[in-house]
């Protein structure tokens, strides 16, 4: 579609578009905002390059989408002050990254983040990108038969397999149910919503056949077809919509530092 205050330059035909004339360090009209909106339902992830925002910039952008998802299991790495950021940091010293396996933002919780606002002011002169696949791609490309097998199936999405081990011992974490099809409440696309970053089970399956869909599932949605690819540099930014997305970032950039703030957009109970 066309549009009037920004414009669009797609990374590939399935998924992912840069976005440029606009200025996020500064307010944001009402079209500007509907016309981003719009482009995250058409996209599923927008860029924004040379936005040197700071914390007030980064949540105000933010409460344009909806309210600030503040994750208590998150907690540990967020910026003193500010428990609406959470900080994403890897250097010499890191013995793990956030968000190395492919995995929807908190899909462990209750009423997972709509979206992720990722700000990298420092980044690896080669490497560190992330790549997102489109789970509406995903599933379109499964067999009806499959299609209909998943149909009404739930699952258990559990924070201990995203941050068991990582958080301070004692802190409790959540466990959701969700759908493993869900429906996209602006776009009224179907998208597979099971990840490797925090799904467990399938809800009514035995454990072996659960298992097996499950990988069956994990290896289908990798495909480099679904994909894009996003090469960071200063000061670039990432949207991500969590409903009809997974990511993953690639820590191939040991031990350069790569590192910025990440906020995420309330969402609602996925149906
Ligand atoms: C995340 O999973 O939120 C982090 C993504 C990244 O660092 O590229």
């Amino acid at each position: 579609m066309g549009y009037d205050t920004i414009q669009i330059k797609k990374l590939t035909p399935v998924v992912g578009a840069e976005v440029s004339g606009i200025d996020l360090t500064k307010p944001l009209s009402a079209l500007q905002v509907a016309e981003l909106k719009q482009a995250l339902a058409d996209h599923m992830v927008i860029f924004f390059r040379d936005q040197p925002i700071d914390f007030e910039n980064h949540k105000t952008f933010a409460r344009y989408f909806g309210g600030i998802h503040i994750a208590p299991s998150t907690a540990p790495w967020t910026v003193p002050g500010h428990p609406e950021i959470t900080t994403i940091h890897a250097d010499e010293n890191s013995t793990f990254v956030a968000g190395e396996d492919w995995h929807s933002d908190m899909s462990c919780d209750p009423e997972p983040p709509l979206g992720s606002i990722l700000y990298l002011h420092t980044v690896p002169e080669i490497g560190g990108d992330t790549v997102f696949s489109s789970m509406y791609a995903a599933y379109d490309g499964l067999s009806d038969r499959m299609k209909a097998y998943l149909e009404g199936l739930t699952a258990v999405h559990d924070a201990v397999v995203g941050f068991g081990g990582i958080t301070p011992p004692g802190m409790t974490l959540p466990k959701s149910s969700h759908p493993v099809i869900r429906t996209h409440p602006m776009t009224g696309r179907r998208a597979i919503y099971v990840n490797r970053g925090f799904t467990v089970k399938i809800e009514g399956l035995p454990p072996h056949e659960s298992a097996a869909i499950l990988a069956f599932l994990y290896q289908h949605i990798q495909k480099p077809e679904y994909q894009c690819r996003f090469s960071w540099r200063p000061h670039s930014i990432a949207f991500w919509d969590n409903r009809c997305l997974q990511h993953s970032a690639i820590w191939d950039y040991f031990p350069n530092r790569r590192s910025g703030y990440r906020v995420q957009v309330t969402g609602e109970k996925p149906v």
